[in-house]
């Protein structure tokens, strides 16, 4: 007796089981519930990206704020969970989500097309345009393109900058790096002397570091360079809902002031 309930218990418990895997089968989308049912997403990103994601201390406490993070927490809240920020290299973020490490990424990523053949991406919310730093001593040198021909030019590793910078810098060395804190401490010191980034994120380094500056030249930005939160391939359900949350905070301006309010933020930091 005892053991035929148990058997039941088990057939019950396997079948529920199949039942599911069935579902899943047919392609059954999982992407809301499953994030639902444990009450929690899990945001990857590399904070070291100030105004979008970067640390700063709150109330004493090592915290990730910018853009980026209200961003998360407005998804977070149209699903009803708790926000969880799984800090990494760059290079790693988008791997977290193939791997389950995370639910989304939110790290001021590119939705290139080679991209997009490997995950989903939501509506963009911010359009990127890339700059090249320099010291500021060495600004007259910079004139155009062709200037940094046999020069060696830092990348962070993973990002698009390195395609930028070996496509548009004629005959200038790609030194890639996983930290961006990096890249500026090489330029700095000579050791490098170009590093290639967005613009706001340029600046925001520019205005911390007096040796620095924007070189005058233009580098064409692709179509696809606009930032977007990126998804596991087929999350068409979480894609609805970041998709909803992001129209919203485009046309209530919400973006653009997570932006500027970040930027002032990680500026007045370094005073
Ligand atoms: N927009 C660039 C890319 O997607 C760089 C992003 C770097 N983000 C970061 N949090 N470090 O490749």
């Amino acid at each position: 007796m005892k053991m035929n309930k148990v058997f039941s218990g088990l057939t019950l418990a396997a079948s529920v089981f199949m039942l599911a895997a069935c579902g899943s089968d047919k392609g059954e989308d999982t992407s809301v519930s499953a994030i639902q049912d444990k009450g929690s997403i899990t945001v990857a990103m590399n904070p070291e990206f100030a105004p979008f994601e970067f640390k700063t201390l709150v109330d004493g406490k090592d915290t990730i704020v910018g853009a980026d993070v209200e961003i998360a927490k407005a998804i977070g809240e149209e699903l009803g969970v708790e926000v969880k920020f799984s800090a990494m290299s760059f290079n790693n973020v988008l791997a977290s989500l193939q791997s389950g490490k995370a639910d989304i990424a939110i790290s001021g990523i590119s939705a290139t097309e080679e991209r997009k053949q490997v995950y989903d991406f939501s509506e963009t919310y911010y359009e990127s345009v890339n700059v090249v730093i320099v010291k500021k001593s060495e600004l007259d040198k910079y004139t155009d393109t062709a200037s940094f021909n046999g020069l060696s030019v830092a990348t962070q590793k993973g990002s698009i900058q390195e395609a930028v910078a070996k496509d548009q810098l004629e005959g200038s060395k790609n030194v890639s790096l996983v930290q961006n804190g990096e890249m500026i401490n090489e330029l700095k010191t000579g050791k490098v002397n170009a590093v290639v980034l967005e613009k706001p994120i340029a600046e925001g380094y520019v205005a911390k570091n007096d040796d620095l500056a924007i070189a005058e030249i233009t580098l064409e930005s692709g179509d696809s360079d606009a930032y977007a939160v990126a998804l596991p391939k087929g999350s068409t359900a979480l894609k609805e809902v970041v998709d909803k949350v992001i129209k919203d905070l485009n046309d209530s301006g919400k973006i653009d002031q997570f932006v500027q309010e970040a930027y002032d933020l990680s500026v007045a930091e370094g005073e």
